[in-house]
């Protein structure tokens, strides 16, 4: 894994009245744990890195919905705004948009399906980068990249958000990350709870307000 921005488990974020935050979500959120500029900021040199990784070579994106959207599309803009203003070295890029569903029936095995995106053959001898959001225990990510090296690409690698530092992990660490977090529940930018709070532009730790309000019934 490259370097990456460690958040300590005693960092206080920031107090919600620093920044702008939904109305609606206004009594549900503990703080606010990466404003929307320092995770532009940080997209901004992950571009570069994988710009300078895989240069002259196309890369085939494949984003995990629904979290990755926000950053795979801020990470692809500023990969293309690379691309534009350097005059010899460019790095064509496709994308691809997967989800993941659990098994329903088996629970145990926890095993997982790819659905949607465009059939998994055609990353056959590509540079495939996979978006996602959040590797948490990493179980799910493992499974992930078995299922798409079956489909033999040339290189595969991974850029999550973030890592959270969680007891029980596998210790999967992809090759670009943003941030390692504290093993707390963080939503926004693209991060739900239940489906809701993709809508804010920071990544802001929920409170237990939040949790009651937003929960499954
Ligand atoms: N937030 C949102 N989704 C998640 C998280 C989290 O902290 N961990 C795993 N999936
Ligand atoms: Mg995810």
């Amino acid at each position: 894994m490259g370097p990456y921005i460690e958040i300590s488990d005693t960092y206080a974020g920031y107090a919600l009245s620093y920044f702008c935050v939904p109305k609606h979500y206004e009594e549900d959120l503990e703080n606010i744990l990466i404003p929307s500029g320092i995770i532009q900021d940080r997209i901004e040199r992950l571009a570069r890195d994988i710009f300078q990784d895989v240069k002259d070579e196309p890369l085939t994106t494949v984003c995990v919905l629904k979290g990755g959207y926000r950053f795979c599309t801020d990470l692809v803009d500023k990969i293309t705004t690379l691309n534009r203003y350097h005059g010899s070295v460019s790095v064509p890029v496709n994308v691809d948009f997967i989800r993941l569903k659990s098994y329903e029936n088996d629970s145990s095995t926890g095993d997982i399906q790819v659905i949607g995106g465009d059939n998994l053959k055609g990353l056959k001898g590509q540079n495939v980068l996979v978006v996602e959001d959040i590797i948490d225990t990493g179980r799910t990510m493992e499974k992930l990249l078995a299922i798409l090296k079956e489909n033999e690409p040339k290189t595969i690698r991974v850029a999550s958000l973030l890592v959270k530092r969680r007891p029980g992990s596998t210790g999967y660490r992809p090759d670009y990350c943003g941030f390692e977090i504290p093993n707390k529940f963080v939503v926004g930018y693209a991060l739900d709870y239940n489906e809701y709070f993709r809508d804010l532009n920071h990544i802001c730790v929920i409170n237990e307000n939040g949790k009651k309000k937003y929960a499954v019934a």
